[in-house]
Formats: C-alpha cells, sequence, structure tokens
C-alpha cells in the first residue's frame, strides 16, 4: 500500500459559507462511513449503490475505507461537529481499471449538502489527481433514471451512452 497521500488535504468554504475539510480516507473511518451512509436518503443510497439497502454490508464498508491510495483512491469530506468530532458529508473515489490507464469513479454527497458545490469540488480534485497520475480517461455506470447525477455529469463535460444490454444503465465517459 503506498503512503496517506497527505498533500490531498484541504480545507474549503462552499458558496453558503460552510466549511468543509477533504481528506483522503483511512480504514479508521469505517464507523463515520457507515453513519454517512445510513444517513443518506434511501433513494440517495439506491442511486448510488443501485440495491436497496439501509447500511453497508461489512466486505462493501472494508473494501470503501481500506484503500491502496493507488489503484483505489478515495477521498472523504467531513465537518466538524459541536463536540469536536468529524461527520462525513461526502465521499468520490476512483478505482483504476486493469489496463492501467483509465479508471471508474463513484460520488455520493449527504442530502443536506447537495446542491452545495461540495460535489463539483470532490469531482475536480479526483480528476486532478487521476490526470496527475497518468491516467487517460475516466468513467462511470450511472442509472438512467437518475437525471442529477447525469446533468451533472454533463456539466462535468461527460459523455454519456446508454449500455447496450441493460438500458437501464448510461456510461458516463471523459478524457482527463
Ligand atoms: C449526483 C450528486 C453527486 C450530484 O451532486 P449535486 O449536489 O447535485 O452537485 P453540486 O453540489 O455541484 O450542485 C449542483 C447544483 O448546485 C449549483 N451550484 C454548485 N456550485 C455552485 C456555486 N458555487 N454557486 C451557485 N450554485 C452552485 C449548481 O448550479 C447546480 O444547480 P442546478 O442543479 O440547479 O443546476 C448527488 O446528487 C448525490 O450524491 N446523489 C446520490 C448518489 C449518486 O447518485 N451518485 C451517483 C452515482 S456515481
Amino acid at each position: 500500500m503506498a503512503d496517506y497521500p497527505v498533500e490531498l488535504e484541504r480545507t474549503r468554504t462552499l458558496f453558503d459559507g460552510r466549511r468543509v475539510h477533504i481528506r483522503p480516507v483511512r480504514a479508521s473511518d469505517a464507523e463515520m462511513e457507515q453513519d454517512f451512509v445510513r444517513h443518506l436518503s434511501p433513494d440517495s443510497r439506491y442511486t448510488r449503490f443501485m440495491v436497496t439497502m439501509n447500511e453497508l454490508p461489512a466486505g462493501k464498508l472494508k473494501y470503501l475505507t481500506d484503500v491502496d491510495y493507488e489503484k483505489h483512491l478515495a477521498l472523504v469530506a467531513t465537518e466538524q461537529t459541536g463536540d469536536g468530532r468529524q461527520h462525513q458529508v461526502g465521499s468520490a473515489r476512483y478505482v483504476v481499471d486493469p489496463g492501467g490507464k483509465s479508471c471508474e469513479f463513484a460520488i455520493m454527497v449527504d442530502d443536506d449538502w447537495q446542491s452545495s458545490g461540495l460535489a463539483g469540488m470532490l469531482m475536480f480534485t479526483i480528476m486532478d489527481v487521476a490526470h496527475a497520475r497518468g491516467l487517460e480517461s475516466m468513467e462511470g455506470l450511472v442509472l438512467a433514471s437518475n437525471h442529477k447525477m447525469l446533468k451533472f455529469a454533463r456539466q462535468l463535460g461527460f459523455s454519456q451512452q446508454r449500455l447496450a444490454d441493460d438500458p437501464g444503465t448510461v456510461r458516463v465517459f471523459r478524457k482527463l
């Protein structure tokens, strides 16, 4: 596993004035990640994971938080709570394809933090990192009914194509 990429840590102010800390995930964030997923609306959980669930199964939780920072890079966005704890409000990740030239991304933002600009901030960060590390393209799979994500991806310059073998899913793609 690569060293923790501390250089990717940053604090940002959103246009509505809220402050958010963005940093690579740690294996010790598993409980925070699970709380984040439990707190999402059922619709946001479904559009992200494409299955109905209330919380992450143990294996999936480990996969999402115990990453190697090379083939799998994940960022979390957190806010500081009144009692000094960190509360997760978003995450974005990419996983490098076996060929080593492209990657697949995923993103999710707490419902109370959607339309805040946080999602764009997370996406621009992972696209910049992927590009700086020599990856040439990024793609993602989105439910055809997920109009919010499709609009968001279009604004970020991703092209869209329905999967021939699964018309309920759209592949979004862009060069980095
Ligand atoms: C899909 C998802 C990531 C999109 O996030 P989002 O919150 O809509 O994205 P943004 O924070 O960029 O907000 C977009 C809106 O805020 C506005 N906005 C963003 N930054 C702004 C700024 N600085 N000033 C003014 N408005 C701004 C945008 O114009 C846009 O408004 P519009 O929808 O009226 O056009 C989010 O809905 C989500 O997490 N969904 C659940 C999980 C999911 O579906 N994931 C996708 C599977 S990979």
